[in-house]
């Protein structure tokens, strides 16, 4: 159902942005303020919302009864069928909103050939709408926070699952296609992406596609995985160890641990996402990892697996109460290993972090005994 309060923060951000209206195509946007979980194609279709709060819906036939069972008696209908095309139904919607001619804002859902469709087909001022829901996205309100605790603890308990099914002689794929499994034994009603399993060398590559390469007795494993409940995702990473760690991976895997650490006690109030940056990076800098350390330390997550507010250099923004957002340093040494620890931070009232992630980072609890 459309969220009426969520609709009414977004008609204040429209009034902000001085726009007449923004089309929402289906995206996390949509899905944030309708509940509608649907992916872009060619058959066309989303909300408009203006900003005095009237709507209305584009809606293919073909997909009117979800559209309506989702959006309920709040929108205008603007159905169309295949023979007849989508511009017509677009132009109807906008003439009985009032908006024909206005500013309209079009959001991160809608493909480039079909805005080229409608700037052919109609006037009006073409704006970017990609950041409009940003601020009230990315402050959660207690009940967002609550399906995002849930969805943390599913991830924490799938993590166990995986300490306690892997072995040496699995490849990397096996464990990979094991994790939706576990996922729906955890509760979530999915993921929120592909897991990333990466072991020995492959772990150097902090977005690792996958393969086949079989875990050994004393091997070194990112796993990095989140999955959905509710709407919401969750996302954790820890580097898991079968066998004996070497010096050098103790090494480094306890300056990762402290730089984690950091960055999630850098969390105070008044800290922007730059700080938060600074100091989990400092920890890597400063044991002489800084060259191996080359991303960003977090992102925000929400419906979205990224989104605002982003834990890099040159967010001098104050983080807010109901911020939520990744630590993840890594250290990635080409050719030998990687080594990456992930958490979710929420800002609490005071300004000062909660982790919502709970599966131990000390060493001895990420090493596998079989
Ligand atoms: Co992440």
């Amino acid at each position: 159902m459309i969220d009426l309060k969520r609709l009414d923060g977004l008609t204040k951000e429209l009034k902000n942005a001085g726009l007449d209206a923004i089309y929402l195509g289906p995206s996390t946007d949509l899905e944030y303020v309708t509940g509608l979980d649907t992916h872009p194609d060619e058959r066309v279709r989303g909300l408009m919302v203006a900003a005095d709060g009237r709507c209305f819906a584009m809606t293919p036939l073909l997909y009117k009864e979800e559209i309506v069972r989702a959006f309920g008696d709040v929108p205008f209908y603007a159905e169309w069928d295949d023979h007849e095309g989508f511009t017509g139904a677009f132009r109807r919607g906008c003439e009985h909103l009032g908006i024909a001619g206005g500013r309209i804002a079009f959001n991160d859902g809608v493909r480039a050939v079909d805005m080229l469709a409608i700037r052919d087909a109609m006037d009006m001022k073409m704006e970017n709408g990609a950041k409009i829901l940003e601020p009230l996205r990315s402050r959660k309100d207690e009940g967002e926070l609550a399906l995002m605790r849930e969805a943390s603890r599913m991830v924490d308990e799938v993590v166990g699952m995986l300490k306690a099914f892997i072995r040496p002689g699995m490849n990397e794929r096996q464990i990979a296609q094991k994790i939706p499994d576990f996922f729906e034994e955890a509760g979530a009603d999915d993921i929120s992406f592909s897991p990333i399993v990466a072991s020995g060398p492959n772990g150097s590559m902090p977005h690792y596609g996958g393969g086949r390469r079989v875990i050994e007795e004393n091997d070194i494993i990112i796993l990095d995985l989140g999955g959905r409940y509710k709407s919401y995702c969750s996302d954790t990473t820890r580097t898991l160890f079968t066998g004996t760690p070497t010096d050098e991976q103790r090494r480094v895997y306890e300056i990762v641990r402290q730089a984690q650490a950091a960055g999630e006690a850098a969390v105070v109030k008044g800290a922007t996402g730059q700080d938060v940056d600074r100091a989990a990076r400092k920890v890597i800098t400063d044991a002489g990892y800084g060259q191996f350390f080359f991303n960003r330390v977090g992102h925000g997550i929400g419906i979205a697996v990224h989104e605002s507010p982003y834990i890099i250099e040159g967010n001098d923004k104050p983080l807010k109460p109901g911020n939520v957002f990744s630590v993840e340093p890594g250290i990635y040494l080409p050719g030998k290993f990687g080594v990456r620890i992930e958490n979710l931070v929420a800002v609490k009232p005071d300004g000062t972090g909660e982790a919502l992630n709970s599966f131990p980072r000390d060493l001895e609890s990420v090493c596998i005994r079989g």
